[in-house]
């Protein structure tokens, strides 16, 4: 059997480092005072047909859609905005002092070709900020944004693209130019696009057909018809961000490819990615909290991709080299030996020492050579002299020395030879 087209298995040492990414994400969220929520997997399918909008690539091509046992249409989440602001409604998460900033760590679906960086299942670190109408929260998101670039050392490899798209009352004259131009050129178009003329010819913009993209790239551009509020809040984010030299350009064809967005949105790009090159995208969508049915809240927020972070890592030279392992493995002479090694790794691991003793029933001579191949910093033989004398050798496997210590004691000495274990900051 094989795994289906698209997704993938996380096999070690690789979900050391993916995890190692995610605790990294998770810590820069909280370090800007966001909470993490987590939302279900699978939503009702018209939240996303609501949200993500009927004319996107995602709700017409790439969701996973099915009826469930009570006949009822669900959707397996291509994203995770719209989970986000359904939850932030339901569970009345607006009477709760604004602005509310939640982050998520969550595996989307889409059903789109499979390529480097594009998987029908991968993972998005997101941000949704609640009730921060100011355009300092734009900046707040995408200064998280840069600073997980930063804490990568990849503040060099990626490009941040801004632009504004306005909000729904600009957007009528720019459809209507779009539609102008995009009917002059419509027998080319591709046959949703043809479909999206006269419901939403914004999303031809996004379309990933190339003749589509061809004609897309003459099209009037946003900036040129924004009003001056849309204008305004897009003049103070680069304000904001200048202010904490935050380099940008802005990318008049920066779009975004879901429906929901007003105003300011936001892409980091990294060349060297090739096709797949957005690693980050969002932007501001004041209108959908109310279109879902809850209260009037402005928002904003942005996802990343952790498979297109860790491809970049990898093409940069840049992966975290954190891989954890066990720091001494305790090798039993006989099957006395292994039943006191097995209370001792037990009590080592109470006390924060990560370690491991045989249970693979080996010969002491094949444990050698799997402790040779497992790459432990330490080893320690336990046999009868050690049991009755309560001292065993520590030896260091880089360089064969032996440091001899008191059982009792073995966490102290190995925190002398510096292996102490610290899970607390990721990135240190
Ligand atoms: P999005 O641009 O559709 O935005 O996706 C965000 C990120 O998810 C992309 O930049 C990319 O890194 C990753 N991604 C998307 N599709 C795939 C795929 N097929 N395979 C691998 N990675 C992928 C959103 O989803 C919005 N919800 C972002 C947002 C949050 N806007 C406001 N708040």
């Amino acid at each position: 059997m094989k795994a289906v087209r698209g997704t993938t298995d996380i096999m070690p040492p690789k979900s050391d480092i993916i995890r190692n990414i995610e605790e990294s994400v998770a810590f820069a969220a909280r370090k800007y005072d966001f909470k993490e929520i987590r939302t279900p997997t699978f939503e009702y399918t018209e939240l996303f047909d609501r949200s993500v909008g009927e004319t996107t690539d995602v709700v017409q091509k790439e969701m996973y859609t099915f009826n469930d046992g009570g006949g009822r249409s669900v959707t397996l989440k291509p994203e995770g905005t719209a989970g986000a602001v359904r939850a932030f409604i339901e569970r009345g998460a607006f009477n709760e002092p604004f602005p509310a900033k939640y982050y998520y760590i969550a595996p989307c679906f889409r059903y789109e070709k499979p390529q480097a960086g594009r998987l029908r299942e991968f993972y998005q670190f997101g941000v949704e900020v609640f009730g921060a109408p100011d355009p300092s929260a734009d900046a707040e998101i995408i200064s998280l944004g840069k600073s997980i670039f930063d804490d990568f050392n990849l503040g060099e490899s990626v490009q941040l693209e801004i632009n504004s798209i306005g909000c729904p009352s600009c957007r009528k004259n720019y459809q209507n130019a779009l539609k102008e131009y995009f009917l002059s050129k419509q027998d080319d178009l591709c046959s949703t696009c043809k479909e999206r003329l006269n419901k939403n010819p914004m999303r031809i913009l996004d379309c990933k057909v190339p003749v589509c993209r061809e004609i897309a790239s003459g099209a009037p551009k946003t900036l040129d018809f924004i009003c001056s509020s849309c204008g305004e809040n897009f003049e103070k984010t680069k304000r904001y961000l200048d202010a904490s030299n935050i380099k940008y350009i802005v990318n008049t064809s920066t779009v975004r490819g879901l429906d929901y967005y007003t105003g300011t949105v936001f892409e980091f790009v990294a060349g060297s990615l090739g096709a797949q090159n957005t690693v980050l995208g969002g932007g501001r969508y004041d209108g959908l909290v109310k279109e879902l049915g809850g209260p009037d809240t402005p928002a904003c927020g942005f996802a990343l991709g952790i498979e297109r972070l860790e491809l970049l890592l990898r093409n940069e030279n840049k992966l975290p080299n954190k891989e954890d392992g066990i720091v001494l493995y305790l090798a039993p002479v006989d099957e006395e030996a292994r039943l006191y090694a097995s209370k001792l790794a037990n009590d080592l691991r109470k006390e924060e020492i990560a370690c491991a003793y045989d249970i693979a029933g080996r010969s002491f001579k094949s444990q050698m050579k799997y402790a040779n191949k497992i790459n432990v910093p330490f080893i320690a033989v336990i046999g009868e002299d050690e049991i009755k004398s309560g001292v065993i050798k520590l030896k260091r496997m880089s360089d064969g020395r032996e440091f001899e210590t008191e059982i009792a004691n073995i966490a102290g000495a190995l925190d002398e030879l510096h292996f102490d274990m610290d899970f607390s900051n990721p990135m240190e």
